[in-house]
């Protein structure tokens, strides 16, 4: 898709369709509004007067343009103004999915709003991700390439910048990998495909490391061994590192650590068959990590970044790991496995400890760890964790900046004694109550460096479609590391 800033005004503007955000301001009409309004001979107005678009009710409708010079007007209800780049996105996104499967190859995008460079890279972003067709993965026969047609080209009216234009297609496209990656299937991709897929950023000028299990038997990679142990396919551990990771020499590292729990069945503490087919998508924050290391390393290579993906099958095979067992950690800690469905700590346990040992000084893990997050938050806000809680501001501060939603929880260290036993240093599962915070607080156990622990169970995944997407992953945290990496070594 090509992207184009252009200048103004709206009404002037030649193309096949033209997406207009609606606010909830507009209930009185806003002057902006007001003058594309009576240019068009009062369309929108109309469409508002007799409920074609109502924005109590419509997400989205594409109505006649009138006098306008573009084919058709598609009105978006983009809810409250505000939340800059968040709804640039999300604007983008409902513009170009609305017209996937129409023959409306030129659209001109209005924000609307005084947005800027950060907004127009979100809003960029968000209109490639909404061309993304989730059957592209495997395909169907019957998918005519009439049903197959996308926007091609985006008009930015008032956009600031051509480059935060361009860099929004990138992270548009890294969203496009990340969720390709999270929507495959685990019949299909296993620990070893992934790793097989990670090596492929060697085209990128990434060095790509595979750990296999012998190698993590001897680095003593105890808990990603026993999360692995009962499933045919073995664990792998995925290390990307960017050319700017050796370079850094003794400066600052930034480790990215994504869960790669290629099928979570929950091993012997099973889960519940309901739903249990959105395990697949439980290595989210793998494809996330990865996806966001091949976006920095075609748009600044020089930055200081590893990604590190633990990869395994949480199967309750015939030497699965069983409730009681204990094991031992890269750290030096023994951790009783009281719950084999909290597997995701474990295995982002020893990644941490790696990630460490290989000089990063900075890490970011990221995980669809708890059904907790998934319930409080619901599909558009992570949830993270920080120590120190600077370290937290700017990962917040980068989620905003790239369009996504991230909220800070306390790391509520009181919570410890949740997880003690007899039998080892610590047990793996603090209970049902306060999961969402005691997650976070066992992972603390495997991190010294400054560290932020990010939750995106509730947002790597829609189990329905939405105007802003399919049903499936959503490449959740990719744009936002991709934001906190490049500007990462620019202030402390
Ligand atoms: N992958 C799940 C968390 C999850 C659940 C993500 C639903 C997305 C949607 C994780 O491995 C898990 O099973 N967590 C348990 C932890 C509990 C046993 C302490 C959970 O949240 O129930
Ligand atoms: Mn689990
Ligand atoms: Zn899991």
């Amino acid at each position: 898709m090509r992207l184009r800033a252009i200048s103004g005004p709206p009404a002037a503007v030649e193309a096949d369709v033209l997406a207009v955000p609606i606010y909830r301001e507009d209930a009185e009409m806003a002057p902006d509004l007001s003058e594309l309004d009576l240019a068009s001979g009062g369309v929108i107005s109309r469409a508002i007067a007799w409920g074609e678009f109502n924005p109590l009710e419509h997400a989205v409708s594409l109505v006649e343009a009138g006098d306008l010079p573009v084919g058709h007007l598609l009105l978006i209800n983009a809810g409250a103004r505000g939340r800059g780049a968040w709804r640039a996105r999300r604007v983008g996104a409902v513009a170009t999915r609305r017209l996937n499967g129409r023959a409306a190859p030129k659209l001109a995008l209005w924000l609307r709003d005084d947005e800027d460079d950060d907004a127009w890279t979100a809003a960029a972003a968000g209109a490639v991700a909404g061309t993304y067709r989730s059957t592209d993965v495997y395909g169907r026969v019957r998918d005519t390439d009439a049903m197959k047609r996308s926007v091609e080209e985006v008009l930015c009216i008032g956009a600031t910048s051509q480059e935060a234009l361009d860099r929004g297609a990138e992270v548009g496209e890294g969203i496009a990998f990340g969720r390709n990656l999270s929507n495959r299937s685990a019949n299909d991709l296993y620990p070893e495909r992934m790793a097989e897929e990670a090596r492929r950023l060697e085209a990128d000028g990434c060095t790509v490391e595979i750990l296999e299990p012998d190698q993590m038997a001897e680095l003593g990679m105890g808990l990603l061994l026993g999360v692995g142990q009962g499933a045919t396919h073995g664990p792998r551990l995925i290390a990307i590192k960017l050319p700017g990771w050796e370079q850094a020499a003794d400066g600052d590292r930034l480790a990215i650590v994504g869960k790669g729990v290629c099928f979570d069945s929950g091993g012997l503490s099973i889960k519940p068959a309901e739903n249990m087919g959105d395990m697949k998508h439980d290595k989210s924050g793998a494809a996330a990590v990865i996806a966001a290391a091949r976006t920095v390393a075609r748009l600044a290579p020089d930055t200081p970044l590893m990604a590190v993906a633990p990869m395994v099958e949480n199967m309750p095979g015939g030497n699965a790991q069983r409730p009681g067992d204990v094991v031992k950690a890269m750290n030096g800690m023994t951790v009783e496995v009281t719950n084999t469905d909290a597997e995701g700590r474990l295995i982002l346990a020893d990644a941490m400890t790696w990630a460490e040992r290989q000089g990063a000084t900075h890490i970011v893990d990221v995980a669809t760890l708890t059904g907790a997050q998934a319930i409080a938050f619901g599909e558009h806000i992570s949830a993270y964790f920080a120590r120190p809680r600077e370290w937290g501001e700017r990962v917040g501060a980068a989620a905003e900046r790239a369009g996504e939603w991230f909220w800070e929880m306390p790391l509520a260290l009181e919570y410890r004694a949740s997880y003690d036993t007899p039998h080892a240093d610590i047990v793996n599962s603090g209970g049902r109550d306060g999961s969402l915070i005691k997650s976070a607080v066992f992972l603390s156990e495997f991190v010294t460096v400054p560290w932020v622990h990010v939750d995106i169970a509730a947002t790597a995944y829609l189990g329905a479609e939405k105007p802003y997407g399919p049903k499936g992953a959503t490449g959740s945290a990719v744009a936002a590391l991709v934001s906190l990496a490049m500007g990462f070594t620019e202030s402390d």
